[in-house]
């Protein structure tokens, strides 16, 4: 439903006593906000600026159509660092609630066109014609977020989508992630990030981290943990995304980016399901469909 912001959409459920939230900014359709029985998962910078020419800094800023600042002679190569996606105005597309009131969802989209209007330079940088339907879905213990992308371009394109998550965290000293699956990955804190092979461990955030683990899925469940405080941790299932980025700036990079406050590096870890070793091809015969599923599950 609409909020008092008429650039903020917000989905509310409420079933079996259990009531959740979602709100949505039509600025990058990015979820600034996701709460279950009162208790704010995801972080959203107090600086954050939707008005300014920058994605918002938090919640769960899509990553579309390529991860990072990509080299010439790439096609992306002029694009902004993930792309254009996070920082254009999409238009909201519909909203649903199953019959059985298990879900509630909502729908955006971005086009060409759009992109066109919004940010001319970039439509040429490029210049393909696209649609992209991004659905938030809410339902009790989890919230889903998918994109469905299609051109009629001729044209094979690789793009590197991710959807760059920001979780609160009540103590990032206590804060891990585990199941991550063995294999190899980059750690962009070394200088040439070198690819590597990680061991399968928990992953702590004692210092800077930035690390992109490829195929990242195995048999362990994907999970965020905070510690024996927080009596939840977050389970992540995967839609044909299949590498994961892990990243909190610690603190100089911290004090050096804008939209973030000194000591925020110790309220937030990103993980960010995506695709990025191997790009997906988009051609006009098909298109793709892919996102997560985030739940929040009782810790005992
Ligand atoms: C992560 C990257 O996904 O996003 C980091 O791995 C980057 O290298 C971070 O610093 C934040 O990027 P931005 O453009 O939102 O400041």
């Amino acid at each position: 439903q609409k909020t008092e912001n008429p650039d903020t959409w917000c989905l509310n459920f409420d079933s079996n006593g259990v009531q959740s939230s979602a709100k949505i900014d039509l600025k990058g359709a990015t979820v600034i906000s996701w709460v279950v029985n009162g208790q704010e998962i995801l972080f959203l910078s107090s600086k954050a600026d939707r008005t300014s020419k920058k994605a918002i800094r938090g919640g769960i800023p899509l990553v579309f159509p390529q991860f990072g600042k990509v080299e010439s002679p790439n096609p992306v190569a002029t694009l902004p660092q993930h792309g254009f996606a996070r920082i254009s105005q999409w238009k909201l597309d519909e909203e649903n609630s199953s019959e059985a009131s298990e879900f509630i969802s909502v729908s955006f989209s971005l086009d060409s066109s759009d992109l066109k209007e919004q940010h001319s330079d970039l439509a040429e940088s490029w210049a393909y014609p696209f649609t992209l339907t991004y659905t938030v879905c809410l339902s009790a213990f989890s919230l889903s977020t998918t994109l469905k992308v299609c051109t009629t371009s001729e044209k094979e394109l690789p793009i590197t989508p991710l959807l760059h998550s920001y979780f609160a965290t009540e103590d990032i000293t206590q804060t891990f992630i585990s199941g991550v699956k063995k294999g190899p990955f980059v750690d962009k804190t070394k200088s040439g990030a070198p690819t590597q092979e990680f061991s399968g461990e928990k992953i702590i955030i004692s210092q800077e981290v930035d690390e992109i683990h490829f195929d990242a899925f195995g048999s362990d469940k994907v999970s965020l943990n905070f510690g024996s405080s927080v009596p939840y941790k977050l389970e992540f299932n995967s839609i044909e995304l299949p590498d994961v980025v892990v990243w909190n700036p610690w603190i100089e990079k911290c004090i050096a980016t804008q939209d973030l406050k000194d000591d925020d590096y110790l309220k937030f870890i990103c993980v960010e399901l995506g695709n990025i070793k191997k790009p997906f091809l988009l051609s006009s015969n098909s298109p793709l469909t892919f996102g997560q599923r985030i739940s929040l599950v009782k810790v005992e």
